[in-house]
């Protein structure tokens, strides 16, 4: 009789397992070895294979989503390689500029219905990005929606296909089956193509997903929308991606912003349904990012605040934490502000610093402006250049 009961409950848990796809733990903070050269992290330190790794990151927006000419790409990863950037930030979708509509197409929409361009002007952007990583020993994150705007990968594009054009909420995307259900149907083919590859960092959500975005451009999450429902649409998709790709690391890539109660600051009041601390602690969330603007005028002051309670996070919480995009206009205030910001981030142990953004090679926002936006870097900024190669050499020693 007993041993009869024991057989039957050794006999679910063993087919319980086999269903099962993620039986692998949630939290790689476990010994569970990745592929070699995979990204992996061990508490709040990434390793790859037995070495930790940290880094000095870039990005450019529009590499894959404008660039036309090998030179251009070719002369973008000798700049990343002057500076010691290891790890690009590579959105999967098209950004429109001002310079107009992006020559990139990664989706093709029909009405409601999504299909993912394979071809060379879609996907065929990452394939070569991710072959480029490999020549440079590089690695790369790869953005699977936007946030902003209306381009063919962002969350109003998402709404208004699949819901309609009226009576929708830009916060929709993190509740609406139907829409939710079409972003996985994309995240399945990105992570189809390259779940192989070690020159694949980490996926990441989104860029700077939040529920209410009226200061941006009047769209507005549905009354009764909270942080809660934000938090619950992470850990889902996460563990989405990893049933799908169990070894790649996986990030939400939002701005960092909190929900503390009683505190009205920007930054801090959870006025946008974003929660740092509780998004962290979700055992499928591999990584916390913040992103330091304030408006792009920002006082040095306020990003230190910024920088200090994100490192708090990642102490307290024991996952690796990355200063993912920051930036103030102005080469001038770049120079007064960057080289405190930057230490006070290497002092903290972030894993990972990445400015907004490596600049310079021929391409531009336009034919009189020679420079892609108010933040860009570039050696001709000597004290800021300077700050951020020394910041990556630090970097690339730390052990
Ligand atoms: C530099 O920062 C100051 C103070 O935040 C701001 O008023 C100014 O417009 C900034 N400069 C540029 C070029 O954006």
């Amino acid at each position: 009789m007993l041993a009869a009961y024991l057989l039957s409950v050794l006999y679910l848990a063993l087919t319980s397992a086999l269903a099962s796809p993620a039986a692998l733990p949630d939290s790689r903070s476990t010994p569970a070895i990745p592929p070699a050269g995979f990204a992996r992290r061990n508490g709040a330190t990434i390793y790859v294979d037995n070495t930790p790794y940290y880094f000095a990151g870039a990005q450019q927006y529009w590499l894959t989503s404008r660039a036309t000419t090998d030179d251009v790409w070719r002369k973008t990863f000798d700049r990343y390689k002057e500076l010691g950037v290891r790890v690009a930030r590579v959105f999967v979708y098209g950004i429109d500029a001002t310079a107009g509509p992006s020559p990139a197409v990664y989706h093709n929409w029909n009405g409601a219905k999504l299909s993912v361009n394979y071809g060379e002007n879609g996907l065929g952007r990452i394939d070569k990005m991710l072959a480029m990583a490999k020549q440079y020993n590089m690695k790369l994150i790869l953005v699977l929606a936007d946030n902003w705007g209306a381009q063919s990968g962002s969350a109003n594009t998402y709404v208004r296909n699949v819901i309609g054009a009226a009576g929708n909420y830009h916060s929709d995307f993190f509740t609406n089956a139907a829409v939710i259900k079409v972003y996985e149907q994309y995240i399945a083919a990105v992570v189809a193509r390259y779940k192989a590859s070690p020159e694949v960092f980490a996926w990441e959500l989104m860029n700077e997903q939040q529920g209410d975005i009226t200061s941006i451009d009047g769209r507005r999450a549905r009354p009764g929308f909270t942080a809660a429902m934000m938090t619950k649409w992470i850990a889902d998709r996460s563990k989405y991606i990893k049933s799908l790709d169990p070894w790649h690391l996986v990030s939400i890539g939002d701005s960092g912003y909190y929900n503390w109660p009683g505190n009205t600051r920007h930054t801090y009041d959870g006025k946008v349904q974003m929660d740092f601390d509780a998004n962290l602690r979700i055992p499928t969330v591999d990584i916390g990012t913040f992103h330091l603007y304030e408006w792009f005028q920002p006082t040095k002051e306020w990003g230190l605040e910024c920088i200090k309670a994100h490192v708090d996070n990642m102490k307290k919480i024991g996952k690796p934490v990355f200063c993912e995009e920051f930036g103030a206009a102005g080469g001038n205030n770049q120079t007064a502000i960057y080289p405190t910001w930057v230490k006070t981030m290497l002092d903290g142990g972030l894993a990972g610093i990445m400015p907004w953004q490596v600049s310079g090679v021929g391409i531009y926002k336009s034919a009189s402006q020679k420079t892609f936006d108010d933040l860009d870097i570039y050696p001709e900024k000597t004290v800021v250049w300077s700050t951020l190669k020394n910041m990556a050499a630090v970097l690339n020693a730390r052990k």
